[in-house]
């Protein structure tokens, strides 16, 4: 039995329920609290065991279609908390559908901010830790990351860095950044209580899609390696591999905002990057360990030398891809406003998650037909 928290329940509006971060959240919510949950999301399936807890009620619904019906309108009027994790957030889209990812992530969401604003709802906002860009130090030749201060990232101090317009890759970031910009405005002129949560590559089960499985596209790296390994096909590395990336536990990031909710006054009106520093690689050693974790889960050691390749980012992603070299968050203001730090480990993430998939998808896993799931 989960022991509860001990806060006064609080009925929360959940945009963007079913996808990975929601449906963690709503999982925790649901057995840590007494909160009633709202929640809009056309997919159901990530939630689906929650369906008939009277605690939660879902409308399976794209933001647009609740506010054209008037549902969503209402659901914030009913609310104490608004949290909003709707987003398109794979850089596969970024390049190749840039008008419907601005769409997704600023111009769909803006009636919902305008509304939170008039009523002085408190928005707990997910953005992204795109909205940095790229280091200083990929611009200072020679600099190979010896200033820290050419790279970490602190969430009211670090600028924000870009490639020109041509690279549709930053259609993504620029639409948070402005959504950001927008919900501090909105702030600025109404009061409007805010938090804006920046993650950096959260990792667990859940996680996209699995292609072939459970949807179809390129999704994140995650899943990229998790369906190569699943089907027998090479690990691809973009550009060899060289980004960096810190890896965060999807449970060290719902424990962030369970503690947001715990402690309003140390959450509202902050931004957050919500990240793992202890967990950084780049992306070929994300690889390596990938092949060695599913080595093991699987009890196949042939998967120790499972092939890796390299690929062209235009070939991979398709024109106007341009990466985010690294990421290094700052964390000290979660810890100083919530006493948030996150706990677990690379090694930890990659065997929960790999396993999740193994057992759903490897031989003889759960789900035996294309597209079911045993979520
Ligand atoms: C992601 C997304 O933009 C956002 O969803 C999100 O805000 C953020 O990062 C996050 O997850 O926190 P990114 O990390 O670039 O951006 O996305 P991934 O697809 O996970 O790619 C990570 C790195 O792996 C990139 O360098 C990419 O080029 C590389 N990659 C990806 C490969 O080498 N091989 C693949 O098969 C896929």
């Amino acid at each position: 039995m989960t022991e509860k928290r001990s806060r006064p329940p609080k009925r929360l509006l959940l945009l963007g329920c079913g996808g990975f971060v929601g449906s963690h959240l709503v999982d925790r919510l649901l057995a840590e609290t007494e909160d009633f949950v709202v929640g809009f999301d056309p997919c159901t399936t990530k939630v689906a065991t929650h369906l008939q807890n009277p605690r939660f009620q879902m409308h399976a619904k794209y933001l647009q279609q609740g506010w054209d019906d008037g549902t969503l309108e209402k659901a914030i009027e009913e609310a104490d908390v608004v949290i909003n994790l709707a987003a398109i957030c794979n850089p596969s889209d970024y390049n190749t559908r840039p008008r419907v990812v601005i769409q997704s992530n600023f111009t769909d969401v803006l009636p919902v901010l305008d509304r939170c604003a008039e009523l002085g709802k408190w928005l707990i906002q997910y953005s992204t830790s795109e909205v940095y860009g790229r280091t200083l130090s990929s611009y200072v030749k020679g600099d190979q990351y010896k200033d820290p201060d050419l790279y970490v990232q602190e969430e009211e101090d670090t600028p924000m860095l870009m490639g020109p317009i041509q690279n549709q890759r930053w259609s993504y970031a620029t639409a948070k950044q402005l959504l950001e910009r927008y919900t501090y405005a909105l702030h600025d002129e109404f009061d409007m209580p805010y938090t804006i949560i920046r993650p950096y590559n959260f990792f667990g089960p859940r996680m996209d899609y699995i292609p072939g499985r459970d949807g179809e596209g390129v999704p994140r790296v995650l899943a990229c390696f998790m369906a190569a390994l699943l089907d027998g096909k090479p690990l691809e590395l973009v550009d060899g591999g060289e980004a960096l990336r810190v890896i965060t536990s999807i449970h060290d990031a719902i424990d962030s905002v369970m503690l947001m909710l715990d402690k309003p006054e140390g959450a509202k009106n902050q931004i957050f990057n919500i990240g793992n520093s202890g967990n950084e690689l780049h992306i070929y050693e994300l690889a390596e360990k990938m092949r060695k974790v599913y080595a093991e889960v699987s009890g196949d050691d042939r998967f120790l030398e499972h092939p890796i390749n390299t690929v062209t980012a235009e070939a991979f992603y398709g024109p106007g891809y341009e990466d985010c070299d690294r990421r290094v968050p700052d964390i000290s203001r979660a810890w100083r406003q919530l006493g948030w730090a996150p706990s677990r480990s690379i090694d930890e993430i990659l065997r929960e998650t790999v396993s999740y998939y193994y057992n759903l998808y490897g031989p003889g896993g759960s789900a035996t037909n294309r597209y079911e799931t045993s979520y």
